[in-house]
């Protein structure tokens, strides 16, 4: 199992350092694990000149899987787009071609007070979040900004879904629901957006070659606002890239804590980039405070998705939920009576658990 190892920026390296010792024990017990590093976003653009370096992509496309931290920080946010960090991500998104974004948001018993949300609404949550990710508003042509003939600016971005696009993240939703509950939601604009208008009659269509899950359509202002509501409602929930997004933020929210969040971004071969759902978190970079629960998850992921081996994504997810019946939280989801840890510490915790 070759794994490009990309820790990013901000609270990156902190938290890939973490999910590195998972790696790392798991080869004491004899997995056959490579891990080689390289870089990603601001840290790419310092060392390197270019957010996603061809140093980079040789390594990714070489690797079996991706590990990435998070990348962005302010001293790049001056930067031409094209040299931003989050331009490398969707780079490398793009170039990988890895279009299935999974994003889980589950509730761990023991967070279910972290949450904003009173428990009852919370308790048992369960959603796994499909996102599409490498077309949309993201990726559209024509982009940018311009200036018209009266002088005036205008931005353009273009939302846009090939029909093509639609049924691969489709299959692969469909694909997840029937693994769970047989319950999915897709979410669109339909009502005023063309692009997902199409998206709601292809979903539907596809739904022919699946009858034995329950497909339901719901409009994206509407699903954000049942997200709050009655969360428990969903099962399986598929989107564009640019609702998934945001989607994802606020499901993440129901769990608590999105430093709680793993994600797996698949290709059509399940091969994978594996990163925490939230962000690179500058204003905590370095202080050894950042919760690295989420990226250590995502290596429960890639052994799930990518290695096919279930036995161990389970061994990882069993012993993250040991740490949190010991007691032991990270600032974000930290409550009275329990034992405040940092970064580093949360992962040898999790490592003795393993
Ligand atoms: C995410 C992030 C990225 C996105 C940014 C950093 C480009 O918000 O992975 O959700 O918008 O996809
Ligand atoms: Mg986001």
């Amino acid at each position: 199992m070759k794994i490009a190892v990309l820790p990013g920026d901000g609270i990156g390296t902190e938290i890939v350092a973490q999910a590195a010792k998972v790696l790392e024990a798991l080869r004491s017990d004899g997995m056959k694990i490579e891990m080689e590093y390289a870089h990603l976003g601001g840290a790419a653009y310092d060392a390197e000149g270019d957010p996603f370096p061809q140093s980079t992509e040789k390594l990714a496309k070489a690797s079996d899987a991706v590990l990435l931290g998070a990348v962005g920080g302010y001293q790049y946010d001056t930067l031409p787009r094209d040299m931003r960090p989050e331009r490398g991500l969707l780079r490398i998104r793009k170039e990988l071609n890895l279009f299935a974004n999974l994003r889980p948001a589950l509730l761990y018993p023991e967070l279910a007070n972290a949450s904003t949300l009173k428990s009852e609404v919370v308790s048992g949550l369960d959603i796994m979040i499909v996102r599409e990710l490498t077309g949309d508003v993201y990726f559209g042509q024509p982009r940018g900004i311009t200036t018209l003939p009266n002088g005036e600016r205008e931005g353009v971005n273009t939302m846009r879904y090939s029909e093509s696009e639609i049924i691969r993240i489709g299959h692969v939703a469909f694909g997840i629901a029937m693994k769970r509950n047989k319950k999915l939601c897709s979410v669109d604009k339909a009502n005023v957006l063309e692009t997902t208008e199409l998206w709601r009659m292809v979903m539907t269509e596809l739904s022919k070659e699946y009858p034995e899950v329950a497909l339901t359509h719901m409009l994206v202002d509407n699903t954000a606002m049942q997200l709050v509501r009655a969360p428990k409602q969903f099962d399986v929930v598929v989107t564009g890239n640019i609702f998934g997004d945001i989607l994802s933020d606020e499901a993440s929210m129901l769990t608590g804590s999105i430093g709680m969040l793993p994600s797996a971004s698949l290709d059509q071969n399940n091969k994978g980039l594996y990163e925490p759902s939230h962000g690179s978190a500058p204003d905590i970079a370095g202080k050894d405070i950042a919760n690295p629960l989420a990226t250590i998850l995502s290596v429960a992921m890639m052994l799930r998705y990518t290695f096919n081996d279930e036995a161990n994504a389970l061994r990882i997810e069993g012993a993250v939920r040991k740490v949190l019946q010991q007691g032991l939280r990270t600032a974000d989801i930290f409550e009275a009576g329990m034992q405040k840890v940092g970064c580093s510490k949360m992962g040898d915790a999790v490592v003795s658990a393993l």
